[in-house]
């Protein structure tokens, strides 16, 4: 199995650089490129102790997308809504630390996209597989928005789409390859995303399947954030479909 060369439109994939999705948020291709082995091994030894599992809606649906979690919280979903959690209710115990190699890659995304004090206490591990996708929706069950969402993508491609603050408005179409890192907060922090259904080769590493790793600091901040100013970023938005 060979990975595909282009994106969705046609275009080839970039391996590296940083592309501006708004004035706060971006995507660092390629930056957990040349660590994906070691996020692996922690990722395969945290999904032990916590195997993923298909949550509950609040409305009772079973999510297709498969969810564990590392660090001091996880987030969960179940008849009794959406929140962290300290332990994992599946088997009552704290959930898995989080991986230095993991905090490590999530603090340099942070840094790299301009936010400089981001201590994550939160490792979201969503597993996708062909078909699965994620619907539009804000991240903003944590304690303090001031704090960014980093997202890093693992093995098959995906078409991240990054809507604006309200749900109506018309999503971009950003496609995401293994090793890529999509960073938003400040002014973009609530802005609306999901994943459309995964499609396409099976990955080299990885088989048929997606990992995604989000990194939140959902309880409340340790130190005030510093956060460098827009203006010294060249903000582009991505065209829209
Ligand atoms: C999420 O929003 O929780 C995950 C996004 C992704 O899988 O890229
Ligand atoms: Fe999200």
């Amino acid at each position: 199995m060979t990975m595909p060369l282009f994106d969705e439109d046609g275009d080839p994939a970039p391996k590296s650089g940083i592309e501006w999705l708004g004035s706060q948020a971006c995507v660092l291709r390629g930056l957990a490129l040349a660590r994906a082995d070691a996020l692996l091994a922690a990722l395969s030894i945290v999904s032990t102790q916590a195997p993923f599992r298909h949550m509950l809606t609040p409305g009772g649906v079973t999510m297709s997308v498969a969810m564990s979690n590392c660090g001091p919280l996880g987030w969960v979903s179940d008849r009794r809504g959406y929140r962290y959690s300290p332990v994992d209710p599946v088997y009552g115990q704290p959930w898995p630390a989080m991986p230095d190699a993991l905090r490590v890659l999530a603090g340099e995304a942070a840094r790299q996209a301009g936010f400089d004090t981001f201590e994550p206490d939160a490792c979201l591990i969503n597993r996708y597989e062909p078909g699965t996708r994620l619907s539009l929706h804000q991240d903003r069950d944590e304690q303090d928005f001031t704090q960014p969402i980093v997202s890093v993508s693992l093995g098959m491609p995906a078409t991240f789409l990054f809507g604006g603050l309200t749900r109506s408005e018309r999503p971009a179409r950003v496609a995401l390859w293994h090793g890529d890192v999509v960073v938003w907060g400040g002014v973009d922090r609530l802005r609306f995303h999901g994943v459309a259904p995964i499609k396409g080769d099976a990955h080299p590493l990885l088989g048929p399947v997606r990992i995604n790793l989000t990194f939140r600091r959902a309880g409340p901040a340790l130190t005030p954030p510093v956060v460098t100013p827009p203006s010294a970023h060249t903000p582009r938005r991505t065209a829209p479909p």
